[in-house]
């Protein structure tokens, strides 16, 4: 059996500096963690989500999937999503999408690729919604990432929608749901500049970010 032992060693070094930049690090984060923001991103291995926003473990709680998807039914999401909001109290959501998205470019093709296809049908339902928005685009990949945008777009509304986020804003929780795209060629994020803060912004500022990409 092969036991990726180099892994191990990383761990180590990992380990010994993080100490000893801070002595007791692992013994603070131990006892609690206390994270601001709840991050939903793709499963991409070129989209590590602390390292881009130069996080230190407990300061980000992170969910990813191919496409980085927020489905009304899918269990897993949904929880992370409750815990983050009711116990763990962050103040920010963040839906963070990426340009080159392998996902989003697969959905597109239309393509036979297993079970996932079946995941990938709600981006192709988002295809289909701003089918002459995307199409505008004459390169393939200028498509893609029209759809990447439009995904992250989408994704917001759908973490705002849900009955965790609503509730949160009525009980006058503190919380914004962001949308940010990531450049895999340049290492930047980008705003969406579709921040919502309650349940009134959802509508004018989803039409708004929609709208701004159609006019660029
Ligand atoms: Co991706």
């Amino acid at each position: 059996m092969r036991l990726l032992h180099h892994l191990f060693e990383n761990n180590v070094q990992w380990a010994a500096r993080q100490k000893k930049e801070q002595k007791d690090f692992f013994e603070k984060l131990s006892k609690q963690q206390n994270p601001e923001y709840l991050w939903i991103g793709c499963s991409d291995s070129r989209v590590p989500a602390n390292e881009i926003v130069d996080l230190l473990p407990g300061e980000m709680f992170v969910h990813r999937n191919i496409a980085n998807v927020v489905v009304h039914t899918d269990l897993n999401c949904l929880s992370v999503l409750q815990y983050a909001v009711d116990v763990l109290h962050v103040k920010h959501i963040i839906v963070t999408g990426h340009y080159g998205c392998g996902g989003i470019r697969a959905a597109m093709q239309n393509g036979k690729f297993g079970l996932i296809d079946n995941w990938l049908r709600h981006i192709q339902d988002i295809y289909q919604k701003h089918k002459s928005l995307v199409d505008d685009e004459s390169a393939e990949e200028h498509r893609t990432n029209r759809l990447c945008e439009l995904n992250v777009i989408e994704q917001v509304v759908n973490v705002c929608r849900t009955t965790i986020v609503q509730d949160a804003w009525e009980r006058n929780q503190p919380l914004a749901v962001h949308g940010w795209i990531y450049g895999l060629t340049d290492g930047l994020l980008r705003d969406m500049e579709i921040t919502i803060e309650n349940h009134e912004q959802i509508l004018p500022y989803y039409e708004k970010a929609v709208q701004r990409l159609g006019v660029r």
